[in-house]
């Protein structure tokens, strides 16, 4: 494991912002972390890129303790914070090679880095125009670019999405994937989780400080017992005709919503939603529409804590 925490707490005062969480990130991984607002994700990764010191437990980065030596860890971190941390006045460029000078870097051997980095953020261009003119996009774009310019093997990005243009949102996005083919591993935090299903590997979920599950997105779904639901119309009413569609194949129940709708909640993954619709068809029922709604980290929230992940 690159990452073990322990029984990780970090109190405010009398508030408890993260409350005795168990973590394990393994090398390689894209590791999605979800939360709603308030959750602890901030503060948790906070402590993993020893920017906050715990208030208890224990924090190990490839098997060091980070807690008592943060040395083990900083040559190999990069950190993308929530708050964009840039020089306004100067431009992108300017910006990468300050940073890279912070790091050590110096000469052709900076110049050769900021010009690797400035590729994988994608604003070339622009890249000589004051920061002040950029994007929210452009300007998150570059705090990734500087968070990758010692080449770290970890990388921590605190919501790097939220409020800023699609394209720009596409291209994070893309680049995550791509450090992730490259074996870095990378800890995502969000609220999105569209965002967290489309690129992370391992999801951990937390709410009030607390980790309340962890898994693949597969076995997350799983645990949480949900299931694929269609929700299919017919032309004429349906209610008697019910015991055929109950003794379909991976139809776990059928749910009458009015005379001529119902829906039937499916399980198993993968293809056999595709399944129960085919023999639908095959009983030669009057069906005139259908719609399909696949089990996601969402329901898995709702399921959990009874809340959405946006309230
Ligand atoms: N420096 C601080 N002093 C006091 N309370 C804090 C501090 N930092 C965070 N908190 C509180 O701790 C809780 C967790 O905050 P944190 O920023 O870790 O949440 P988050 O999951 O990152 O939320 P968001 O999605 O809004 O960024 C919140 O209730 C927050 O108000
Ligand atoms: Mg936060």
């Amino acid at each position: 494991m690159m990452i073990v925490a322990e029984k990780l707490t970090k109190k405010f005062g009398d508030f408890t912002a993260v409350d005795a969480i168990d973590l394990s990130i393994e090398k390689g991984k894209i590791v999605g972390l979800l939360g709603p607002n308030g959750a602890g994700k901030s503060t948790t990764i906070s402590m993993i890129s020893t920017l906050y010191k715990p208030t208890s437990g224990r924090l190990f980065f490839e098997g060091n303790d980070i807690i008592k030596s943060p040395k083990w860890i900083k040559p190999h971190l990069g950190y993308v914070p929530q708050e964009l941390a840039l020089y306004d006045s100067l431009s992108g460029y300017e910006n990468l090679k300050y940073f890279g000078g912070l790091y050590g870097l110096s000469g052709t051997a900076l110049k050769k880095r900021v010009d690797e980095v400035s590729r994988v953020i994608g604003i070339d261009e622009r890249l000589k125009d004051r920061v002040s003119e950029y994007s929210g996009g452009m300007k998150r774009r570059i705090n990734i670019g500087v968070a990758l310019l010692h080449e770290p093997k970890l990388i921590i990005m605190d919501e790097p999405t939220v409020g800023i243009d699609p394209q720009s949102r596409n291209h994070i996005l893309e680049t995550v994937k791509s450090l992730g083919e490259q074996g870095i591993t990378v800890i995502y935090t969000s609220h999105y989780m569209e965002e967290v299903e489309a690129i992370c590997q391992d999801v951990w979920i937390m709410d009030h400080g607390k980790m309340i599950a962890n898994g693949t997105q597969e076995a997350l779904i799983e645990q949480a017992g949900i299931h694929t639901a269609i929700r299919m119309k017919f032309d004429s009413q349906i209610k008697d005709r019910l015991d055929p569609l109950r003794k379909l194949n991976h139809a776990m129940a059928v749910d009458l919503i009015s005379d001529d709708e119902l829906v039937v909640l499916v399980n198993g993954g993968g293809n056999t939603h595709k399944e129960v619709i085919k023999s639908v068809m095959e009983l030669n029922y009057d069906l005139t529409s259908f719609d399909i709604t696949r089990p996601n980290l969402e329901q898995v929230f709702l399921k959990l804590t009874g809340r959405g992940l946006r309230d």
